[in-house]
């Protein structure tokens, strides 16, 4: 009889990233569907430790690619998963994930403080409350989603050899915190760089309405580990959106929008550091994506568009200052608490306390 774990890693040669050179220092770590390892990990933890029983109830909140790797796994192994969502769902993606058996609820009204985000919340609650023994993994807390970024850093280090520089785009916060936490085991000079979006709470920027599926959030999530981050850059969804179309047509790669917002950060500082290693986080693919940051019909929908991408950031001296174009701040391993208060004096070294990955 084949294990549980024999069985959860039927996708397992999905998650890998496959390692693409952008130019002879740059790499990308182009992920098929970065939440597959993350969703694979929890799972198989949860059942090793009797929270999630064969047959049992996934229930999390989604509106993108957590669920659907959710959604591919429970399909597989036998899992009812409801998740919940909300209008951000895009309707491709719905169809998917109703096409794997997930049963989806759909939350429109925004709470007080949070957000929709938080409105989710709320409903998940609901629901782990209605239906007991439900599993909740818990992407954005659950520690279990950044240790699984262990196996990527393996990857990096037997492809690329040493890693300078590590730049990504931040949501739960697994994935960069993992993957840096990993990696500075054997370089502890690694040069951590978050690619968050102003509005983002994540980072320090005042609570604002968010469009970018993946990128920063309007709640904090444990699994940001602050003290990983050297540097943290902010760009506008139209900054976004023109770096994944550059992205496409420079290197040919399809990408999601978490995608381009990392490469145009990963570009710039490679640029300036011509003798370091830097490796990118590529976290999806660009069909999801097709009657959005691919259509042009869409994109004239959105403010500002189309306007130049700016040739380099603005560095700011808060991460609180309003912010209206492509942004960065020396964030220097702090936690946020170090950074929210004394941001901009200039003084503090760094080397901030981890949040305990
Ligand atoms: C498309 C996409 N990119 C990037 C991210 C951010 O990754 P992480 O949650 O590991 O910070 C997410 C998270 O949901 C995502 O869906």
């Amino acid at each position: 009889m084949m294990s549980v774990h024999t069985l959860m890693r039927r996708l397992e040669e999905f998650e890998g990233p496959r390692l693409v050179p952008l130019s002879a220092t740059l790499f990308s770590a182009s992920f098929f569907l970065m939440k597959l390892l993350p969703a694979r990990f929890m799972l198989e933890r949860a059942v090793e430790q009797g929270r999630l029983r064969p047959g049992g109830i996934i229930c999390e909140s989604s509106s993108g690619t957590f669920g659907l790797a959710l959604a591919m796994l429970a399909v597989q192994h036998g899992y009812r998963l409801i998740l919940v969502s909300d209008w951000a769902l895009d309707r491709h993606l719905h169809r998917r994930l109703i096409e794997l058996g997930a049963e989806v609820a759909i939350v429109d009204t925004p709470a007080p403080a949070g957000g929709l985000q938080q409105a989710r919340l709320d409903r998940l609650h609901e629901y782990l409350r209605d239906i007991p023994g439900s599993y909740w993994p818990s992407q954005y807390d659950n520690r279990d989603n950044a240790r699984s970024y262990g196996k990527v850093a393996e990857k990096l280090i037997d492809r690329v050899g040493k890693v300078d520089c590590l730049v990504g785009p931040v949501g739960s916060g697994g994935s960069m915190s993992g993957t840096s936490h990993y990696l500075r085991t054997l370089f502890p000079d690694l040069h951590a760089i978050g690619v968050d979006t102003p509005g983002s709470v994540l980072f320090g920027q005042p609570s604002g309405r968010l469009n970018l599926s993946g990128l920063g959030g309007n709640i904090l999530p444990a699994n940001v580990d602050h003290s990983q981050f050297d540097e943290v850059h902010w760009l506008t969804p139209v900054e976004v959106f023109q770096a994944t179309h550059q992205l496409h047509r420079q290197h040919g790669l399809f990408m999601g929008p978490t995608s381009g917002a990392a490469y145009r950060v990963a570009e710039w500082w490679s640029h300036n550091n011509p003798d370091k290693k830097v490796v990118v986080l590529f976290p999806d693919e660009g069909h999801r994506y097709v009657e959005t940051v691919y259509d042009q019909q869409w994109l004239a929908t959105i403010a500002g568009w189309p306007s130049p991408l700016p040739a380099c950031p603005i560095t700011v001296g808060a991460p609180s200052e309003p912010m209206s174009a492509w942004s960065r701040f020396s964030w220097r391993r702090r936690t946020l608490q170090q950074v929210l208060e004394r941001a901009g004096d200039g003084l503090n070294p760094g080397g901030g306390q981890s949040n305990g990955f």
